[in-house]
């Protein structure tokens, strides 16, 4: 099969969702240069990613904020297209610290969006997310849902959605799509990589999974009085294998110069019990659990509208709750750890 845009560099191709999407591309024939300065992954994921498709490809250790690292990278390599995950992106953190998230969200994107310019680099797919749609008026969300965020985090992703669409005014020839993700989970079914969380996880499946391997005591579930079927909230899951996927569709069924917004989901979704309930299954154990209030800053329910990405690239997750939860726990089993050994 021949691939038009066969060389692609991918930021943050070492991270949770970047290093799924290699694994995909470099299995599609793809010729793949990552870009990631290790800040949440490490050199493990790089060496699984091989081991995995048995293929090799270049990663270069550098922070997309330092132009004079990163620009020889545009100059070693031919590049077809970007494919950026690097970012932060804790939602909490980006509180406490919001000039780290801007400085390096936006920041690191600026620098590499003046790169794709001086080198002719015309197709850029972004990492967005849901976020921008903050507490969203009408359910399922499709694209043309007003954008609010409520933390920096959500900030850096609005802004560079922003940035990115003036690009497209001022340089029309480029390609530019806008990924806003859902709620990724899973992991690669090899049980090799995996979301690889530092510290105490912050979001659901990461810290179920900690649970039931007998690292945190209990399950901690934020509020059972939203306005959602049980009272506990809702989300759209979506396996970071069909999310990886979508990337690939991005890359091949945008071909027009312009820009390009889609939900990535699955349509459905899940309260935070039916998630509970689906990783004890999965995993064989019942696992202990005690209603906390609400979260500040959650809301009841989120969940996509892909009839645009089902109808533009012909995206539709295959995967399900059970195979988000198993692949998850297949991962924690094999990695107790994480990456460290
Ligand atoms: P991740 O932290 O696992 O991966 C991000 C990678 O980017 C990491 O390997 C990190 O080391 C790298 N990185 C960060 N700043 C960098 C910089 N300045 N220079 C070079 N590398 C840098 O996160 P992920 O879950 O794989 O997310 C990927 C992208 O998707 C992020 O932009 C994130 O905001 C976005 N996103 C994630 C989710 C989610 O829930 N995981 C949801 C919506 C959007
Ligand atoms: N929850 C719990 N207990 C936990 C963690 C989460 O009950 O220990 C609940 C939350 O209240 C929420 C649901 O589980 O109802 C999902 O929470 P997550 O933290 O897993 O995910 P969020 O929807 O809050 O946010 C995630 C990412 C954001 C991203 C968003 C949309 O953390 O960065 O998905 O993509 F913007």
């Amino acid at each position: 099969m021949s691939i038009p845009k066969k060389h692609v560099l991918v930021t943050g191709g070492a991270g949770y969702i970047g290093s799924h999407t290699v694994v995909e591309m470099l299995e599609t024939g793809y010729e793949v240069i990552i870009v990631d300065n290790l800040v949440n992954s490490s050199k493990e994921a790089i060496r699984r990613i091989e081991r995995i498709t048995g293929k090799s490809f270049k990663f270069y250790e550098v922070d997309i904020r330092c132009k004079k690292a990163l620009e020889p990278i545009f100059i070693e390599n031919k590049i077809d297209a970007i494919i950026h995950f690097a970012g932060l992106k804790a939602v909490g953190e980006s509180v406490e610290k919001p000039i780290e998230y801007y400085d390096n969200n936006v920041g690191g994107t600026l620098s590499l969006i003046e790169m794709a310019i001086k080198y002719h680099i015309k197709n850029i797919i972004f990492s967005s997310s849901a976020t921008v749609y903050g507490n969203p008026d009408k359910l399922p969300i499709d694209e043309t849902s007003p954008l609010k965020t409520t933390n920096p985090y959500g900030s850096t992703k609005l802004m560079i959605e922003q940035i990115l669409t003036d690009v497209g005014v001022a340089h029309p020839e480029f390609i530019i799509v806008l990924l806003r993700y859902f709620n990724p989970v899973g992991a690669h079914p090899s049980g090799l990589i995996g979301e690889n969380p530092t510290g105490i996880p912050n979001n659901l499946t990461p810290y179920l999974a900690m649970v039931a391997a007998g690292k945190l005591p209990l399950v901690h579930i934020y509020g059972n009085d939203y306005h959602t079927i049980d009272g506990t909230g809702v989300r759209d899951y979506i396996h970071v294998l069909d999310l990886s996927h979508g990337h690939i569709l991005a890359l091949e069924k945008v071909n027009k110069p312009g820009v390009y917004i889609y939900n990535l989901g699955t349509g459905r979704g899940y309260s935070v019990f039916e998630v509970l309930h689906a990783f004890e299954e999965a995993c064989g154990k019942t696992l202990p659990y005690v209603i906390d209030p609400r979260r500040p800053g959650d809301i009841d329910a989120s969940f996509a509208n892909v009839n645009k990405a089902k109808d533009e690239l012909g995206f539709q997750a295959k995967l399900g709750i059970n195979d988000m939860c198993q692949s998850l726990w297949k991962f924690q089993c094999q990695n107790p750890n994480g990456y460290s050994k």
